[in-house]
């Protein structure tokens, strides 16, 4: 695996990755990497002849009292997992060559970064979106890959794509993968490792909670007492707050009142033990969860 740690030593590698026409994949990540990542990893090899992963902790996606300095760094532990997977090229810049002094541009995709997180952490996806374009024209990926677990990350993604007219048209270029969960249903996330043991045994009522509303949905309810009885049961699970549990439009995260026809998504972010989980799931017009 070459890495690079500059602009012009990853774009010599790129080049001779892409030579010849080869496919290249990119999975951008914030490192601590854990089995969600490597399932990334794994998938762009199905789509991609070699496969670049970025570690950057990207400043400009942290709020002011967020952890952007307790935010786990394990750069060796990060390279010799990434080394097993037989990635090509790991790129870890600096911030200085991320950002160089005087960098002033942001990217702002309106709408879908409003509600839910960008409620919650203002200014989140103008720095998701400024650097994952970035990215991407630093790279110059064939395809990249992000995972559902960040849903509506993904549905920022996958708008300013279009937008911005990244990718062409009919070729799936942003792939999404499907959730990576623990064995108790927990989404395997970088964060859970500032959980104690105690709030993380509890932390296990996310995801059940969730399977419980989305029956309920099935059942004929609707949104409103259904995400109200999600909370209470959080809550009453030992979470210290909810910051949102919404029933959504996969698409465009509009609210939905209740289950139609069509395929809808069940969105939840809580605290516990001062760490904030999200986790969303698929809610078929059936109401089966995935
Ligand atoms: P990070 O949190 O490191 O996640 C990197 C990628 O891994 C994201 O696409 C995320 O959705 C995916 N991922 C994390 N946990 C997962 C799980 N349990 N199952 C499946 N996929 C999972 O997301 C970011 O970094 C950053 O915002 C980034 C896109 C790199 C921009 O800075």
């Amino acid at each position: 695996m070459q890495t690079a740690t500059t602009l012009e030593v990853l774009r010599s590698a790129v080049d001779q990755l892409r030579a010849g026409g080869k496919r290249l994949a990119l999975v951008p990540t914030m490192g601590a990497l854990h089995e969600g990542h490597l399932t990334l990893v794994r998938e762009a090899r199905r789509h991609a002849d070699a496969v670049a992963v970025s570690i950057f902790v990207n400043p400009k996606q942290f709020g002011p009292n967020e952890d952007l300095d307790a935010y786990p760094r394990r750069m060796a532990a990060d390279c010799a997992l990434l080394e097993a997977e037989g990635v090509e090229l790991l790129w870890a810049p600096g911030v200085e060559e991320m950002y160089p002094a005087g960098f002033s541009t942001t990217v702002s995709v309106a709408g879908v970064s409003d509600g839910l997180c960008g409620a919650a952490r203002p200014g989140h996806f103008d720095g998701v979106a400024t650097v994952v374009l970035k990215l991407f024209n630093q790279v110059r990926p064939d395809v990249a890959l992000f995972g559902e677990k960040d849903w509506q990350q993904l549905a920022v993604i996958r708008r300013m794509a279009r937008d911005l007219d990244l990718v062409r048209p009919h070729v799936e270029a942003i792939v999404g993968v499907p959730t990576v969960r623990e064995t108790d249903g927990l989404a395997m996330s970088s964060r859970n490792q500032y959980l104690s043991p105690a709030a993380r045994a509890q932390a296990a009522a996310l995801p059940q909670a969730m399977r419980e509303a989305i029956a309920a949905l099935a059942a004929g309810s609707a949104a409103a007492p259904t995400l109200a009885a999600l909370e209470a049961h959080l809550l009453q699970a030992g979470f210290d707050s909810v910051d949102y549990a919404a029933l959504a439009d996969p698409l465009s995260l509009a609210p939905l009142d209740t289950l139609g026809d069509a395929p809808a998504r069940l969105l939840v972010a809580a605290r516990i033990g001062g760490t904030r989980l999200i986790d969303n799931m698929h809610v078929g017009p059936t109401g089966k969860p995935e």
